[in-house]
């Protein structure tokens, strides 16, 4: 059987989280207490029993110019000892009957590591957003770094429209609402990161700067011109050694970064088809 969870399936559903990902409880919790409510989740049931689990999160996806509903499928997990019995692929197949009925345009996801895109596939989804990658030495940022910048709060509802501006109409991209952008934030704080927001001659820009020594920068954006002011801000808030810079196709130079896959979808009421520059997930949990 499948179906949306019973409040008191939450400590299953941690369970299977554990077992599955081996994150820590406070790690768990903490998606629970922030970001967990039945409605965002589905369960396939062994005997009355949760065994697979996976998250829907409410977000938007541009299509021919207007915000269409979606659905980011996160944390998705077969008790290691149910796993290899169908159970996430009925769950997936569920899943989709659900945003038909709920008019989603589309499903979309993060695989957790490249040799699940293979069994997404299987399941119907195909790579469809790209993201631009940079990776650099600390010495390497520090050469492109200038100082005079403003470091400001990081707030969610700035950030929420600064991406909301910025991703305006770049079909095919994903919008997150304040609420998720806050999650984002807050796991990013919670992970050991830093979210750095600033202010300069050229404009603005900001950053979610995971933990080092090998830091990722889990989405970056910034006004024309800002990106050497956002670098200093980085390299005075994070002491890490190399840095890997995450963003939207198109604001580096070709020279620096390169283009690699950055997310699934799954049409659903929307062929979602895009043109121009390649469309953007970002802000994903992995
Ligand atoms: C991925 C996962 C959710 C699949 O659940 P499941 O109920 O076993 O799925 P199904 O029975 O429908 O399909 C099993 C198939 O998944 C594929 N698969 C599972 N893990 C895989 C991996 N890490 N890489 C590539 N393929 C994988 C295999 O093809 C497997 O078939 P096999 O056992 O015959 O080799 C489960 O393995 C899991 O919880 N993994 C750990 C957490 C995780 O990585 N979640 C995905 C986050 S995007």
């Amino acid at each position: 059987m499948m179906a949306r969870p019973r409040g008191e399936d939450i400590p299953a559903l941690k369970q299977i989280w554990k077992a599955a990902f081996g994150d820590p409880d406070s790690y768990i919790d903490f998606f629970f207490e922030h970001r967990f409510s039945v409605q965002k989740a589905m369960v396939a049931y062994e005997k009355d029993k949760p065994v697979s689990v996976l998250y829907v999160l409410p977000c938007h996806i541009n299509v021919d110019g207007e915000q269409h509903p979606a659905g980011y499928i996160y944390a998705a997990a077969t008790h290691p000892k149910k796993q290899s019995k169908g159970w996430m692929g009925n769950l997936l197949h569920y899943a989709k009957s659900i945003a038909k009925e709920e008019d989603l345009a589309a499903l979309v996801l993060r695989p957790g590591e490249p040799s699940l895109t293979r069994y997404y596939e299987r399941h119907g989804y195909r790579t469809f957003f790209q993201e631009s990658t940079a990776k650099f030495t600390r010495k390497q940022l520090l050469s492109c770094a200038k100082a005079g910048s403003q470091i400001l709060p990081a707030f969610a509802d700035v950030i929420t429209a600064f991406r909301r501006h910025y991703l305006d109409g770049w079909e095919g991209s994903i919008q997150w609402e304040e609420d998720a952008v806050e999650y984002a934030l807050e796991e990013n704080t919670f992970t050991g990161g830093k979210n750095i927001f600033i202010r300069c001659p050229q404009g603005v820009g900001y950053a979610l700067v995971g933990p080092g020594p090998h830091v990722t920068v889990k989405e970056w954006m910034a006004e024309r011109g800002v990106f050497a002011y956002l670098a200093d801000a980085i390299l005075k808030q994070s002491e890490g050694e190399t840095f890997t810079m995450r963003s939207p196709a198109g604001i580096l130079r070709q020279e620096i970064s390169k283009m690699s896959p950055g997310g699934m979808i799954l049409p659903v009421s929307s062929p979602c088809i895009w043109r121009g520059k390649p469309p953007y997930l970002g802000l994903t949990l992995d």
